[in-house]
């Protein structure tokens, strides 16, 4: 079946046949495009690439010239998938007309295609604001990696009756502020599906249960590549930690015993391979390295 584009109202409607939404976090071209080929209908580019790509503690360091950044790489990679680009810390918090303008770049340089702001009732002016300019707005409850340090750490968040009310509540002013759909991270299941059946909007959720419109996972933590980050609610999906271990290991031996590069890898002269015409076609197949691409360079031989 022929894929298509994927949409903010494709997706709601995909709640309303009670389709299951996938969403992985990409920070480049190369594993949009793998993630995009495989069928995700989400690629998130999320501020863990603080934590993620940069090795920082927490997201609070994550800039909007690195935002747009990696939005532009990952929108270069993908076809299908919709690409939301990720709010990073005080770039929406300050102000309704900061928000605007820092979410209208996520969208114009960064080429996203919607954008995530963490934090219930407190940002649903700044939702309204960005909606009513055309901008679609992803919400995200429960635990807000922005808010850590007042948090007290990475903790699952609505345990509590009176946590667990105020975030079905957020969850309602979101959804009435026109948000397109909803992360849920780090709560209980039975909060999580009650907040999937009350709202009309899709729910996504991390460490929230089978419940919720959608799932989503940070894609390093999915592929086992960063291997030692190993939470309850995560499925390492691979080991590519050990892929990647092996095949550089690999690699250093070839090196090192002078087995790579082979015949096969290495480019021979023009004279060798009998070539005697004045116009010598030095090009070179890239096709098993880079895709279809081809280098070609024509050389007049004098
Ligand atoms: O930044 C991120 O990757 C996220 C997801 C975990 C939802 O916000």
């Amino acid at each position: 079946m022929k894929r298509r584009k994927v949409t903010t109202t494709s997706l709601g409607a995909m709640k309303r046949r009670g389709e299951k939404i996938t969403m992985i976090t990409a920070y480049d071209a190369t594993f949009a495009r793998l993630l995009d080929d495989a069928g995700a209908d989400i690629l998130l580019v999320g501020d863990s690439l603080g934590m993620v790509i940069c090795g920082e503690e927490n997201t609070l360091s994550v800039t909007m010239d690195a935002m747009t950044y990696h939005c532009a790489a990952v929108s270069k990679g993908r076809k299908h998938a919709l690409v939301v680009g990720d709010m990073p810390f005080l770039s929406f918090q300050i102000s309704p007309e900061d928000a605007l303008r820092n979410a209208g770049r996520l969208l114009s340089a960064g080429h996203a295609e919607a954008v995530k702001i963490e934090g219930g009732r407190s940002q649903a002016h700044t939702v309204r604001k960005l909606v009513g300019a055309g901008i679609p707005v992803m919400g995200h409850l429960g635990l807000t990696p922005q808010s850590v340090h007042q948090l007290g750490g990475f903790r699952t968040q609505g345990q509590q009756p009176d946590q667990a009310s105020a975030i079905l509540e957020d969850a309602k002013i979101l959804e009435d502020s026109g948000c397109f759909s909803l992360v849920l991270e780090c709560i209980p299941g039975d909060l999580a599906r009650e907040v999937s059946q009350t709202l009309t909007i899709p729910t996504i959720g991390i460490g929230a249960g089978p419940a919720c419109d959608g799932q989503v996972l940070v894609c390093y933590d999915m592929l086992g590549l960063n291997d030692s980050f190993r939470p309850k609610f995560l499925k390492q999906f691979a080991l590519l930690a050990d892929v990647v271990r092996s095949s550089t290991r690999a690699f250093i031996d070839e090196v090192r015993n002078g087995q790579f590069p082979g015949p096969e890898q290495t480019i021979e002269s023009a004279a060798t391979n009998g070539d005697s015409t004045r116009h010598r076609q030095s090009s070179y197949d890239i096709t098993p390295l880079y895709g279809s691409v081809e280098l070609g360079r024509q050389e007049e031989l004098s």
